[in-house]
C-alpha cells in the first residue's frame, strides 16, 4: 500500500471516530456512533497491517486474537455497575503501551526513523519523554482508581501533610529529568523518569475520594489520549495524533461536564479529600437517622397512589442499576401510561456512577427517548406533579445541596422531587448515598419510604397495579 493511500485511509478512519463521538452524544444515535467507531477502528487496523513496514504477521495476529478473545469474554461478563473500574483497567493498558513504545523507540530509533542509538533527534527525545511520563502516570493512577472502585483499596481519601508540595516537587523533578535526558540521551534517566512518573500517578490518585473516582477516570481517559499523542509523534503516525487528541479533548470536556453537574471545580477534585467509605458513612447515617420518624409504605400503597395520579415523574439512580430494575420499571411505567397517567423519567447529569448511566439502562429497557428528560427540562415540573417515584436515587435529590453549606454536596444542582405532592423513595434502608450524607427528605411529611430491592418493589407494584384493574 502506498503512503498516499494509507494517509487517505487514516483520514477516513479519523472522520469515522469524529462521527462516533457525535453519535455517542445522544442515546437515540449512540448505536450508530458505536458502528462508526467500529468501522474507523477496522479501517485503521487493516491499513496499519498492510503497511510495507510490517513484514511478519505471526505475533500481530496472535496478539489481536488473544486480546480479542479476552475483550469479548470481559464485555459479555461485565455488569453495567462495574463499567467504571473496567474503563480504569483499560486505561492503565493504554498508559503502559505508551511507556513501551517510548522504550522501544529509545532502544531502536532507526526503526522509528528518529535517528540512531545515542544520536536521537532532540525533538524526538522530548516527545518520547512526554509519552513515557504521561503513560506511566496514566498506568499507575488507573491501577489505583481500579483498586478503589473495585473495593480492593479504601475509597477514603488518603491525605497526608505537605502532599501537594511533594507532588509539585516530583513534577518539577520530571521537568528537570526531561532536560537532562534530552541533553545526555542517557538511558538510565529515561527509566528514572518512568519510575518517578509511576510514583506520581499513585500519589495523585490516592488522596481522591471514592465519590470523585468517575471524574478521575474521565481525566485519566484524557491523559491516555495525550499519551497516545506522544506515541503518535514518536511513530510519526497521523491517525494516532488525531485519535489521541480526540480522546484527550473529549475526556477533558467530560470531566468538566461532570464537575459542573456536581458544582465542583476540577482543581477541587484533583486536590482530593472528598467522599467517604460507604460503610462508615452508612454507620454514621444509621445512628443519626434512627431517632427521626419516617413514614414506611408498601408497593401496594405506591400502586394505589400512582394509579390515581394524573402525572408521575420517575427518578432513577444508582440503586436501579444495582438491582437491574429498569425492565420492571419500564413495564410499570407502560402500564400506568395505558391507564392514562402521564409518566416521565427525570435524569440527573450525575445519577448513577458514570455519565449517561441511567440513559443507557432506560434505553436498554426500551423506554421511549421522548419520555426521558434532563434535569433542566423537567425540574420546574415537579411542583405540578402528583407523584415523584425515586428509585435507587439519593444524593441527586438531597436538598442539603441547596441549604447546608457544610455539606460535601453543597452547590450540586438537584432534582426538586420534594416539590411533588407525594414522594416515594424506593431503597433498601435509610442509608446514605455515595457522598455519605443523610437525606432529610426521608423524614418529610410528603415522603413515603418503600424499603426493599428496587426490582422486587417494581415487580410487586406492577402486580398490585394489574390486580386492581
Ligand atoms: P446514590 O446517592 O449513590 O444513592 C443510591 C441509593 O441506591 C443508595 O442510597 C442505596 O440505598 C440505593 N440502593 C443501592 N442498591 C439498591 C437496590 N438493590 N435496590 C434499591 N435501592 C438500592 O446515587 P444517585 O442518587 O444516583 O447519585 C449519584 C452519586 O454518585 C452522586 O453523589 C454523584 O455525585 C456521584 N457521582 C456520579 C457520577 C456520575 S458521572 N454519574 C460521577 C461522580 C460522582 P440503600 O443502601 O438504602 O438501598
Amino acid at each position: 500500500m502506498t503512503p498516499t493511500i494509507s494517509t487517505l485511509l487514516y483520514l477516513v478512519a479519523a472522520i469515522c471516530f469524529i462521527m462516533a463521538l457525535r453519535g455517542l452524544s445522544s442515546a437515540a444515535t449512540s448505536r450508530n456512533g458505536n458502528l462508526y467507531g467500529i468501522c474507523g477502528m477496522v479501517i485503521a487496523v487493516l491499513t496499519t497491517l498492510l503497511s510495507p513496514a510490517i513484514t511478519k504477521y505471526g505475533g500481530i495476529i496472535g496478539g489481536i486474537t488473544l486480546g480479542g478473545v479476552i475483550g469479548t469474554i470481559i464485555a459479555k461478563k461485565i455488569k453495567m455497575t462495574a463499567l467504571p473500574q473496567l474503563v480504569a483497567a483499560f486505561h492503565s493498558l493504554v498508559g503502559l503501551a505508551a511507556v513501551f513504545v517510548a522504550g522501544a523507540a529509545l532502544y531502536n530509533p532507526k526503526a522509528f526513523g528518529i535517528g540512531a542509538v545515542d544520536a536521537i533527534y532532540t525533538a524526538s527525545l522530548i516527545e518520547m519523554s512526554l509519552g513515557a511520563i504521561i503513560g506511566a502516570i496514566t498506568f499507575s493512577g488507573s491501577v489505583i482508581a481500579f483498586g478503589k472502585l473495585q473495593g480492593l483499596i479504601s475509597g477514603k481519601p488518603l491525605m497526608y501533610k505537605g502532599q501537594h508540595i511533594f507532588n509539585a516537587v516530583l513534577g518539577l523533578g520530571l521537568v528537570a529529568l526531561i532536560v537532562f535526558f534530552a541533553l545526555s540521551q542517557y538511558h538510565g534517566i529515561f527509566w528514572i523518569m518512568t519510575v518517578v512518573s509511576l510514583v506520581l500517578g499513585v500519589l495523585l490518585i490516592l488522596p481522591i475520594g471514592g465519590a470523585d473516582m468517575p471524574v478521575v477516570i474521565s481525566m485519566l481517559n484524557s491523559y491516555s489520549g495525550w499519551a497516545a499523542v506522544g506515541i503518535g509523534f514518536t511513530l510519526n503516525n497521523h491517525l494516532l495524533l488525531i485519535t489521541g487528541a480526540l480522546v484527550g479533548a473529549s475526556g477533558a470536556i467530560l470531566s468538566y461536564i461532570m464537575c459542573k453537574g456536581m458544582n465542583r471545580s476540577i482543581i477541587n477534585v484533583i486536590l482530593g479529600g472528598f467522599g467517604t467509605d460507604s460503610a462508615s458513612a452508612s454507620e454514621a447515617v444509621s445512628s443519626a437517622a434512627s431517632d427521626k420518624p419516617v413514614k414506611l409504605s408498601s408497593a401496594e400503597d405506591a400502586a394505589y397512589m400512582m394509579s390515581n395520579a394524573s402525572s408521575v415523574i420517575i427518578v432513577p439512580g444508582y440503586g436501579m442499576a444495582v438491582a437491574q430494575a429498569q425492565h420492571s420499571l419500564r413495564e410499570m411505567g407502560d402500564f400506568l401510561k395505558s391507564q392514562g397517567v402521564k409518566v416521565r423519567y427525570a435524569i440527573h447529569p450525575v445519577a448513577g456512577r458514570m455519565p449517561g448511566h441511567m440513559n443507557v439502562l432506560l434505553a436498554e429497557a426500551n423506554v421511549p427517548y421522548d419520555d426521558v428528560l434532563e434535569l433542566d427540562d423537567i425540574n420546574s415540573d415537579f411542583g405540578t406533579t402528583d407523584v415523584a417515584f425515586v428509585i435507587g436515587a439519593n444524593d441527586i435529590t438531597n436538598p442539603a445541596a441547596k441549604t447546608n453549606t457544610a455539606s460535601p454536596i453543597y452547590g450540586m444542582p438537584i432534582l426538586d422531587v420534594e416539590k411533588a405532592k407525594t414522594v416515594f423513595f424506593v431503597k433498601r434502608s435509610l442509608a446514605s448515598g455515595y457522598a455519605g450524607v443523610d437525606n432529610e427528605l426521608f423524614y418529610r411529611d410528603n415522603t413515603m419510604m418503600v424499603l426493599g430491592d428496587a426490582k422486587k418493589v417494581c415487580e410487586n407494584l406492577l402486580k398490585a397495579l394489574k390486580g386492581s384493574h
